[in-house]
């Protein structure tokens, strides 16, 4: 299939795509509407969506809703489209009917199922096209995938003929009809003012008692209206999500097309159908992901980085050659360049890493920024925290950043040293270049260049354990 460019996404008065979500996935079995499963870490739905607005603007998409509308168009409203409601789901062609007056001031519709969320614009886009150049009522986009079953089937007029005799429901196939590959893809463009002329005349004589959009091809065929099928290249990007399996391969679809992207680009990934990269995600050349890794949301990867396996990073921006090491998770946090994590390191929301600056194992941070080359290697905790530049953080130290009712801030300047085991009792500040002891408990502003020790003097009693020996043999 050939492909046009779009209109730059202008409004007009010629053109409105309708997405049909009002469904409820009655074979998911699941208590959430069908469109609002996701794949590739987004909604069924947001990805149609996001498709449609690269050919019309938001404004002049109108989403069918109807089966848990509210929760359906919360998701989903942030994009600009406008929404009809169906409130009683009786089929694709009731979901038309719903959205009669909104279609009504539009000279073309294009349809696209909220449940078909692989459709690329340019497939779009060039149905569009060719229902515009063959000035057709309906133009139907087809596909050929290796198994049809479940699909509606294209009655061709004649083998080859560009024209539709009808569309038959798999219920309803034929035995001959058994044979036919050529599936609907559920994809329609219609010229608006016949299919409002014969939108009344679908009737609910079939298997499921619904309104069928798909009658609508013999209705216009019948009336002597134009029926076209353009059939796409790829049946992949058209195939459906019914079931909770079928959802599953075409996220694993959808995640491969982006693992292959990134490796296009540069990026190494070993065994990339281990991984899990969200839709969105960018990482530049030359950085390497290990097997088991998550990169979800909106997360940016510099270059020369390492990612190595069993990391969850979601929602994070990290710089150039930045390492993370095995099983490090991390969420709404930026990583400047050349610093290290991990192993096992958890980044919370608003941590920021500095440059060269190392988190090390079991190493908690939130609300955290954490200055140039400054390194906290093990075991601790860093909350509400601020930490200068070539500060070092003992192992095992601790922020006690909450009083039980508010959260309070420890600032620690450049060039500290806190030692293992202490514990800074926020609100604390520690000015540049001073020392905490080990083990300390800190409760107190320590100056710059000071030591501060906040722990009980060590006493040491010598021959105690032979003196203690001899007690107990007497007592025996
Ligand atoms: C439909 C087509 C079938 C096609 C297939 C492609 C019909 C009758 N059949 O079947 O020919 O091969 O898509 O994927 O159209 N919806 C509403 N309101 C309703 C019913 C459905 O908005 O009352 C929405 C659903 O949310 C869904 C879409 O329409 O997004 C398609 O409905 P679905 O029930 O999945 O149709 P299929 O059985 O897949
Ligand atoms: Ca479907």
């Amino acid at each position: 299939m050939s492909t046009t460019q779009t209109n730059g996404g202008q409004p007009n008065g010629k053109l409105a795509v309708v997405i049909m979500a009002a469904g409820k996935g009655t074979r998911l079995k699941s208590r959430r509407p069908k469109v609002l499963h996701a794949i590739g870490g987004k909604p069924l739905l947001s990805h149609v969506i996001a498709a449609a607005s690269r050919i019309v603007t938001p404004p002049d998409i109108i989403v069918v809703i109807g089966h848990q509308a509210e929760r359906v168009r919360e998701a989903v409203q942030a994009s600009g489209v406008r929404f009809v409601e169906q409130i009683e789901q009786r089929g694709t062609g009731h979901a038309i009917q719903c959205a009669r007056e909104a279609i009504a001031p539009y000279e073309n519709i294009l349809v696209l199922s909220g449940d078909v969320p692989l459709i690329r614009p340019e497939t779009i886009e060039a149905v569009w096209s060719f229902h515009q150049s063959e000035q057709a009522a309906m133009t139907i986009l087809t596909a050929a995938p290796e198994n049809p079953t479940g699909y509606g089937r294209i009655v061709r007029t004649s083998p080859g003929s560009p024209e539709v005799q009808a569309i038959v429901e798999q219920k309803a196939l034929t035995p001959e009809q058994q044979s036919i590959r050529e599936i609907n893809s559920g994809i329609y463009a219609f010229k608006t003012a016949p299919l409002l002329r014969h939108l009344d005349m679908l009737t609910t004589d079939n298997a499921h008692g619904e309104l069928y959009l798909t009658d609508m091809a013999g209705l216009l065929r019948t009336a002597g209206e134009q029926v076209l099928a353009v059939q796409a290249a790829e049946a992949a990007e058209v195939l459906g999500a019914n079931t909770i399996a079928e959802l599953v391969a075409l996220d694993a679809t959808l995640r491969a097309a982006t693992a292959n992207r990134l490796m296009a680009s540069g990026v190494t990934i070993f065994r990339p159908d281990t991984c899990v990269i969200d839709a969105e995600v960018e990482v530049a050349p030359d950085t390497i992901i290990e097997p088991f890794v998550q990169l979800l949301g909106n997360t940016r990867i510099g270059s020369d980085c390492f990612i190595r396996s069993y990391s969850v990073i979601e929602n994070c921006t990290l710089g150039d050659g930045v390492l993370v090491n095995q099983g490090c998770i991390m969420n709404d946090s930026t990583v400047a360049d050349g610093a290290k994590l991990g192993p096992y390191a958890r980044l919370r929301p608003g941590s920021e890493i500095g440059e060269d600056a190392h988190i090390g194992n079991f190493v908690e941070t939130k609300k955290t920024r954490v200055g140039k080359g400054a390194k906290a290697n093990h075991l601790t905790y860093l909350g509400d925290a601020e930490i200068g530049a070539g500060t070092n953080v003992g192992a095992g130290v601790i922020t006690c950043n909450y009083d039980g009712v508010h959260k309070h801030k420890t600032t620690i300047g450049e060039g500290v040293f806190v030692g293992s085991d202490a514990t800074l009792v926020a609100p604390v500040t520690i000015a540049d270049g001073a020392y905490i002891g080990a083990g300390s408990c800190i409760t107190k502003d320590v100056p710059a260049g000071a030591l501060a020790l906040g722990r009980a003097r060590q006493e040491t009693k010598e021959g105690w354990v032979a003196e203690r020996r001899t007690r107990q043999k007497k007592q025996d």
